[in-house]
């Protein structure tokens, strides 16, 4: 009997670890799972005899990899697939899929409150601005970023995009005006998105230069990846405009040297939150299984990412 493993640093919630339980079960599969693990240990013992897993942004690196002996096919439940290593899993022949969309509504409402508690100066008892007639930049318009727009539209922002892969069509569908260049999209905006998934092309892409386009009052609100962002370039941005905040869904990872600048103008979860709702984890849980059951069944590859 296939073996269906649940690896998850940060768990599901139990509703969705039910619907995905039962998805596989129904199928004549059997479920594992490994949740709250602290040590990589467990993860590499966790996978030794299992075809399948389903993850978030647990790290999926060679060694985990070779571990799996029997591992056929390893779902992130989720959009970013940048903590899977392609290559290692193309060698060994295992299929990695990821469920786009799933979680992206929950997304783009933590963007949608990052930028609230932000134009409410945190709440310190001063007083904030609204975010109706304000401007907002999404860098990319994927699915995250276009249930961010509808609801920004809704609180009455006047939306752009920078997305040079879409098409004028697609953009009018979303009401949504082009930025023809990032630098065009951070002079405009006095609130950017960032919605650009982690690759060797997207490190460190969001630099100073960009930042300091931005109009008096800018926020910059970073729910993607940590990884996008210049962080020297973020601490000499606090340095230099008393005016700019930084809300994210991740923790810099040079936190203290900005603490000491920004002057208590930069708010970051304390865990990656974004997509931790009840509704986004059985969305993109019972996906994830469904799309295991789909592959073993009928050989349906719909959503692999290592082609
Ligand atoms: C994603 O890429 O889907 C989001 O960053 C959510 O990641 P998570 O499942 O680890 O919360």
């Amino acid at each position: 009997m296939k073996k269906i493993l649940i690896a998850t640093e940060k768990p599901f919630a139990k509703s969705s670890v039910d619907g995905i339980s039962k998805i596989v079960t129904d199928a004549g599969y059997e479920i594992v799972l490994l949740e709250n693990y602290t040590e990589k240990a467990q993860l590499l013992k966790a996978v030794e005899h299992v075809n399948a897993i389903i993850i978030r942004s647990d790290k999926i690196d060679k060694e985990v990899i070779d571990a799996a002996s029997k591992l056929e096919v390893a779902v992130r439940a989720g959009a970013g697939y940048d903590n899977v290593d392609l290559e290692a899993a193309t060698a060994k022949n295992v299929v990695v899929m990821n469920t786009p969309g799933q979680n992206s509504n929950a997304v783009g409402e933590l963007a949608i409150g990052l930028m609230l508690y932000a134009a409410r100066n945190f709440f310190n008892g001063s007083s904030g601005t609204e975010l109706r007639g304000k401007t907002l930049g999404l860098y990319a318009l994927g699915n995250t970023a276009k249930y961010l727009s509808k609801a920004a539209q809704g609180l009455g922002m006047e939306v752009y995009a920078y997305a040079p892969t879409k098409d004028d069509r697609y953009l009018q569908a979303e009401n949504v005006k082009r930025a023809n260049s990032p630098e065009e999209l951070f002079e405009k905006c006095r609130y950017v998105s960032l919605h650009i998934p982690l690759k060797p092309e997207t490190k460190e892409i969001i630099t100073y230069e960009l930042l300091s386009l931005m109009p008096k009052n800018a926020t910059l609100v970073n729910t993607a990846r940590r990884e996008v962002i210049n962080e020297d370039g973020l601490l000499k941005m606090f340095a230099a405009r008393k005016d700019f905040k930084y809300v994210s869904d991740i923790q810099p990872a040079k936190k203290e040297a900005i603490d000491n600048v920004c002057d208590n103008r930069m708010y970051c979860t304390p865990k990656k939150m974004g997509a931790q709702t009840a509704e986004a984890n059985i969305n993109a849980g019972i996906a994830a299984a469904n799309q295991i059951v789909g592959l073993f069944k009928n050989g349906d590859r719909t959503f692999q990412v290592n082609k």
